[in-house]
């Protein structure tokens, strides 16, 4: 396939950006979007020209590093990483427009990446257990109903990939808060911090510069490891729960 890529180029994070237009020939279908990302850049570096910086680290789908905006959709017309993304899922001759994350709280740091480490610090503020939990146990040391494990599993597979933010009208964070919040709440481990957890981690996100939650839904829709909607319903019932408690006070 024959490509014309329409890539956003920002030296810094002072520099004003703007679209550059490319053509990446060759392109196989098998590649991922991150391979043709490589030969565009080879070729440029071939060119004596400087080439796109974009991030990467699994190329696996589990590291959540790679997040782009590929004409307008976080992560591009498939529900998974840009790192899984094929080029199968575009045609020859195609037009494509890369783009960072737009969000508030993720700067562009140059080019197509940018600082995701407001994620960070919402997890420092409340994303751990002071439970001790020794080495490994037992399977079935600690009972823990099987419906709450599997929850507490499929929220614990967010990879902080920040495709939400980047889909959220909003620019909200409240799917990546509600996803850690959940994973801990709904184990034994997690219940002594439970309340302050929720407490800290939403007063966290919203010092970020994170947007609110309003519902739309779009961060779900977009997130490659299919984190539910209703993990915000489970953190908006602890908040209220934990704002109502004496214990917070
Ligand atoms: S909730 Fe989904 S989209 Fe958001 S950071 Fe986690 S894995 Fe990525
Ligand atoms: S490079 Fe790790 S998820 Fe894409």
């Amino acid at each position: 396939m024959n490509i014309t890529l329409r890539v956003w180029r920002q030296k810094g994070p002072d520099d004003k950006g703007r679209m550059v237009t490319y053509k990446v020939e060759d392109v196989s279908e098998d590649m991922s979007f991150l391979e043709m990302l490589d030969v565009l850049n080879e070729k440029l570096i071939l060119e004596g020209e400087e080439p796109v910086a974009f991030d990467h680290d699994c190329r696996e789908g589990i590291c959540g590093a790679c997040g782009v905006v590929i004409d307008g959709e976080a992560h591009g017309p498939e529900t998974t990483t840009t790192c899984q993304l094929h080029m199968r899922s575009f045609s020859d001759g195609d037009t494509i427009t890369v783009e960072p994350w737009r969000a508030k709280a993720f700067p562009v740091i140059k080019d197509l990446v940018v600082d995701r480490g407001s994620f960070d610090r919402i997890i420092q503020a409340g994303g751990y257990v002071s439970a001790p939990t020794g080495t490994a146990p037992d399977a079935h040391a600690m009972p823990v109903p099987k419906a709450d494990a599997d929850r507490a599993f499929d929220a614990a597979t967010c990879i902080g990939c920040g495709a939400c933010v980047a889909a959220c009208p909003n620019a909200s964070g409240m799917l990546f808060t509600a996803a850690k919040v959940t994973h801990l709440g709904m184990l034994p481990q997690g219940q002594p911090e439970r309340e302050a957890r929720v407490v800290q981690m939403v007063n966290q996100h919203d010092a970020e510069d994170f947007g609110g939650c309003t519902n739309i839904g779009e961060c779900a829709a977009v997130c490659p490891k299919g984190i539910p909607l209703d993990t915000i319903s489970q953190l908006n019932r602890d908040l209220l729960g934990s704002l109502t408690s004496s214990r917070s006070e």
